[in-house]
């Protein structure tokens, strides 16, 4: 609630806040992002002395489901205060105030939250005020969209929540607690830098039109250097996990380089030991082949002696045989010539007997010449005269001609 401005809260010669701040200047503000491990997103904001965390379940189902919207998401945001948050202690029962906080948050995490990507989902965001100090709410909202954006849920843009309020009749940046309660009013907005586009305005208190104008803009631009701060966070988040699954790998690498060198180092030895096995085979190998070569030569030498042995022995038993055979054969080669001679003697009878029927045809032919020659003479039977002159000349001639077949024959 705004007060009436009475109270000095802005020097007039230096012109600083309370809290030493200029009127454009925004409170100390860190944003962690993932403090939470049961949560699927969460964040931790600093804003002052705002300490304020958000964590993020979703999209998941919906319980009662009668509750679920069919096309698209339903987001519900808690927004509660901690009853040691504030100086005086605070009932742990939801306030009006709280509800309405909720919603307002809640409505403007749904114009950038995608929600028609999950329908039938629900995606919770649980703020808690851990420690109040003014302007909750939008610390709230700049807490619960870094952390919708550490959860994963998809959006279209990154909502960074800051207030701007009069005070003095001057418009500031950020009120803290003092100047939240005794200024004369605030504007709290919801802005998307990379969207230019406000998702939360409120107004407590009375503006003029420039007031007003001057204060959206001084937020605005308070906005943008919250929303640097986010992605910083979330960078700052993910770097880490970079860094770890980095530091990981390089573990890996230098476990993999001493694998590596270890099983090189093996590798080397083996190797070592089958060139010496190598080299012991090979000597082994070439042993072997001298002894085979020997072997073989002392073999060949035997073989040799002993093929020379049997041919001696072959040869002696030749001689020896040749010796036995010898008179076998000169008396063979004798009956051989005796029946070559045999047979040319039979070959010159058959030519002797031949040339004696030949011999004894023509002396019957002259006979019968000399018959007919006779009778022609005498007158005689031819065959009288011819007879006995002819038998003296052919007894003469016959006893030749038997003198030379005796010859011959013989
Ligand atoms: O916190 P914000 O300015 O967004 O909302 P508010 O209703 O204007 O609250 C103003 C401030 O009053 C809060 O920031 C708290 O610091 C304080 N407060 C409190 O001390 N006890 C409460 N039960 C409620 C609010």
């Amino acid at each position: 609630m705004a007060g009436d401005g009475s109270v000095k809260l802005i020097d007039e010669k230096t012109g600083k806040r309370t809290d030493g701040r200029k009127f454009n200047e925004l409170r100390p503000t860190k944003i962690e992002v993932g403090v939470l491990n049961n949560a699927d997103g969460s964040a931790l904001i600093y804003m002052g002395n705002n300490k304020i965390l958000a964590a993020v379940y979703g999209p998941r189902e919906l319980h009662p489901k009668h509750l679920a919207l069919p096309d698209r998401a339903l987001v519900q945001c808690y927004y509660r205060m901690s009853t040691f948050s504030v100086a005086e202690r605070k009932s742990p029962a939801p306030s009006r105030r709280e509800r309405e906080i909720s919603k307002v948050i809640s409505d403007a995490l749904n114009s950038v939250i995608l929600t028609k990507d999950f329908p039938r989902t629900t995606i919770d965001i649980y703020i808690q005020v851990l420690q109040a100090d003014g302007g909750t709410r939008c610390a709230s909202l700049t807490a619960a969209c870094t952390a919708l954006a550490d959860a994963g849920i998809p959006m279209r843009g990154i909502i960074s929540g800051v207030a701007a309020g009069l005070v003095n009749d001057t418009v500031v940046l950020d009120l803290h607690d003092i100047e939240d309660q005794k200024g004369s009013g605030d504007i709290p907005i919801g802005y998307s830098a990379t969207l230019d586009e406000i998702s939360l305005l409120q107004l407590d208190g009375v503006f003029t039109i420039e007031q007003f104008e001057e204060a959206v803009k001084l937020a605005i631009e308070g906005a943008k250097q919250i929303y640097e701060i986010q992605k910083k966070a979330l960078r700052e988040k993910y770097a880490l996990i970079r860094a770890e699954f980095a530091g990981e790998s390089e573990e890996e690498e230098a476990e993999e380089e001493d694998t590596i060198e270890i099983v090189s180092q093996s590798l080397a030895e083996s190797e070592a030991s089958v060139d010496e096995t190598a080299i012991d085979e090979v000597e082994s190998e070439e042993l072997e082949e001298k002894k085979t070569e020997e072997v073989s030569e002392v073999e060949e030498v035997h073989e040799v002696e002993e093929s020379v042995s049997e041919i001696e022995e072959v040869s002696e038993v030749e001689e020896v045989s040749k010796a036995e055979e010898a008179p076998e054969a000169e008396s063979v080669s004798e009956v051989e010539e005796v029946s070559e001679v045999e047979d040319s003697e039979v070959e010159e009878q058959d030519l002797v007997s031949d040339i004696a029927e030949e011999l004894n045809d023509e002396l019957d032919d002259e006979k019968e010449l000399e018959e007919d020659i006779t009778s022609l003479e005498t007158g005689e039977p031819e065959k009288n005269n011819e007879s006995i002159t002819d038998d003296s000349s052919e007894s003469v001639e016959n006893e030749t001609e038997h003198k030379e077949i005796d010859d011959l024959e013989e």
